[in-house]
């Protein structure tokens, strides 16, 4: 295993050590309000905290983007660590057993190792660029299926900003019609990952932020599977939308929600 990836995974289980202590009594926990409908809990920052002590201590010179604290570190180094320290928090405090630990690292923009932790289950989803991609050290593939009338896709509600929810729900409705089934479980990260596992088929959302996207996007691409923003192209880190799935399924979903593009929406 690349040693790199050894420390992404370290600092992932000592933040899943956090979460997993929190969620044996979810009623203490503290809650606060970042905007609408957009919580943080101490758990969030208390893990975020393990994670980039465990990546400093051997990368003090990396720099690092974090959903809680930001950008951290040099910033003119080569080397950025994108990390979400819990990525499903309202599922958490609900006690809704599906959240997870989202760590990446890009090299010159360009994404080279990827942790995507569900501290629940203890499923670690790996992957180091031109490595393959592993759930707790098998390796997984994207699924075979070619035909949107059999997949299953995941999705995310808009909850936050409701900019797009018209062309959003116009894509729900006709995806609702031609996929065998669509989820939202509610943590991008770790439906990314389960596109990766070959669980789910596809996946689309708009309005996400890299730390959402960036580990479970890599895990992807290294598990034969594509990933793209809504003109098929690689923005997604920077415009936030994002669509993924097996190859010919991908296709499908790009050209489903192409019909419902507009001027606000184009990539
Ligand atoms: C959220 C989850 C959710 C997605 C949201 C994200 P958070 O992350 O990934 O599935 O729909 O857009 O912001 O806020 O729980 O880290
Ligand atoms: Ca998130
Ligand atoms: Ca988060």
């Amino acid at each position: 295993m690349h040693p790199t990836l050894s420390i992404a995974i370290k600092a992932a289980r000592r933040a899943g050590q956090v979460i997993n202590r929190a969620s044996l009594d979810i009623g203490q926990l503290k809650i606060s309000t970042k905007q609408q409908n957009d919580f943080v809990t101490e758990v969030d920052k208390a893990a975020e905290a393990a994670i980039i002590d465990t990546l400093r201590e051997t990368y003090p010179s990396h720099s690092i983007l974090a959903e809680e604290t930001g950008l951290s570190g040099p910033q003119d180094s080569d080397s950025q660590w994108i990390i979400d320290p819990l990525d499903g928090t309202t599922n958490f405090i609900h006690g809704f057993p599906q959240y997870a630990v989202s760590i990446a690292m890009t090299h010159k923009g360009v994404l080279t190792h990827a942790v995507v932790y569900d501290p629940g289950r203890n499923e670690l989803f790996t992957a180091t660029k031109g490595g393959g991609a592993y759930v707790n050290d098998k390796r997984i593939r994207v699924s075979r299926r070619t035909k949107l009338d059999e997949a299953l896709i995941g999705t995310g509600f808009p909850y936050r900003s409701f900019e797009h929810i018209d062309a959003y729900l116009a894509i729900f409705k006709e995806m609702t019609r031609r996929a065998a089934g669509v989820r939202r479980p509610g943590a991008a990260s770790l439906d990314l990952a389960y596109v990766a596992a070959g669980r789910l088929d596809g996946f689309w959302e708009f309005g996400l932020a890299p730390w959402d996207m960036a580990a479970g996007a890599l895990l992807i691409s290294e598990a034969g599977g594509l990933v793209g923003d809504l003109a098929g192209e690689s923005a997604y880190l920077t415009t936030g939308n994002i669509i993924a799935g097996s190859p010919k399924v991908f296709g499908q979903i790009l050209q489903l929600v192409a019909n419902h593009r507009g001027a606000a929406l184009t990539a």
